[in-house]
């Protein structure tokens, strides 16, 4: 007999093609599961089956998700990251192994005649041991939070990363009220509240909020790693400057850094690379951007302009406000590289560099 999933998504299936999770269901494959890795798969889709609108449509719930249900997340991965189906993922840092680059390695934008502007580079990175946000129960998003406090405890004590920790779970000693949240969300620090977010709350990635939920800052507020939000922990530099690098190496010595400590293991895919609960972030985890105004291209008081040209270099152009926000009142744009699956690290800083560079020349084309 047929789940009441497989109902819904083939239903849904003719109405709405764009919905890459709903697309790549298939009912033959489905219905070779046992009823637990149903249900578990069913999870991942509830996502996009309750939002039927949403583009990818599933998030994994599990470390071993994207493993355990290769039949189907191949499909998915392959359709959004435009890879095929059998694509293996490979990580790499190194900015050395790559062409076209200024020969010492230094990607500095003030070379291409642009002045400091406000760099950034995350990854999403989550502990083998725990469920993903989506399968958590209250108490273990609080035991991860309490493992994470013990990390927090060894950077403190660290000159170059040491700075502070503020929770949002009621009863912890780093507790925050909301007037502290919201002057950290107001800074860019902290992140916003999730279960206003309907793709995040239907994935049960919402569940339980605030609990579990919390940052850690430098005291140059210029490090920080999220806890509790769509990936057990989103690990950010940022800073104001020119020298692309010098985001990119601090995150990868804190990344090196925290890995080193017990109890830190980071979930892996062999074929996959690093796992994140949306299957978008798949492989780097990683979203490395830029401010830029670009006046020009935005006069008409929308960003569609700058998409166009954006898209076919590879970059995802956004408000300054986070995914979904509209463009800075003086035409201020997000910028970043849009692939995070089967590209490195290190080509991901370079795709950045080079379509810097070509935004760059279009905006001034508009000038002439
Ligand atoms: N679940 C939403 C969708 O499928 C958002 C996916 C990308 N955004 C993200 N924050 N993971 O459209």
């Amino acid at each position: 007999m047929p789940s009441e999933l497989q109902e819904k998504v083939e239903t849904l299936k003719g109405r709405y093609p764009d919905n890459i999770a709903i697309q790549c269901f298939d009912s033959v494959y489905f219905n070779t599961l046992s009823d637990d890795h149903k249900r578990r798969l069913q999870k991942c889709l509830n996502s996009g089956v309750e939002n039927p609108d949403s583009e990818m449509g599933c998030y994994a719930c599990q470390p071993s998700d994207f493993d355990d249900f290769k039949p189907f997340f191949s499909k998915v991965l392959a359709r959004h990251h435009k890879v095929s189906e059998n694509a293996r993922h490979v990580n790499n840092w190194d900015l050395g192994s790559l062409e076209g680059l200024p020969a010492d390695g230094k990607l500095d934008i003030a070379k291409l005649g642009l002045p400091p502007l406000s760099m950034r580079v995350r990854v999403g990175r989550n502990l083998r041991e725990f469920a993903l946000p989506g399968s958590m129960t209250q108490n273990d998003r609080i035991r991860l939070e309490n493992r994470m406090m013990a990390v927090f405890d060894k950077l403190i004590a660290m000159p170059e990363f040491g700075g502070a920790y503020y929770s949002l779970t009621p009863g912890n000693p780093a507790f925050i009220d909301d007037n502290k949240y919201n002057e950290l969300v107001d800074a860019h620090i902290m992140f916003k509240r999730m279960d206003t977010d309907r793709y995040l709350t239907a994935a049960g990635i919402a569940a339980d909020w605030p609990f579990g939920r919390g940052c850690y800052v430098s005291e140059d507020r210029e490090f920080i790693i999220w806890v509790g939000e769509e990936d057990h922990l989103r690990i950010m530099c940022m800073k104001r400057g020119t020298v692309l690098n010098e985001v990119f190496d601090r995150l990868k010595s804190a990344l090196d850094l925290v890995e080193s400590i017990e109890g830190m293991e980071f979930a892996y895919s062999d074929d996959y690379g690093v796992v994140t609960s949306c299957p978008t972030n798949l492989g780097t985890g990683m979203r490395a951007s830029l401010h830029i105004a670009l006046p020009n291209l935005t006069a008409d008081g929308t960003d569609a302009k700058a998409k166009a040209i954006a898209k076919p270099l590879g970059l995802s152009v956004r408000g300054i406000g986070g995914e979904h926000t509209p463009i800075g009142v003086d035409g201020t744009l997000d910028i970043s590289p849009s692939a995070r699956f089967c590209i490195t690290e290190a080509e991901i800083l370079a795709a950045l560099y080079k379509g810097i560079v070509l935004l760059k020349d279009a905006e001034q084309q508009i000038e002439t």
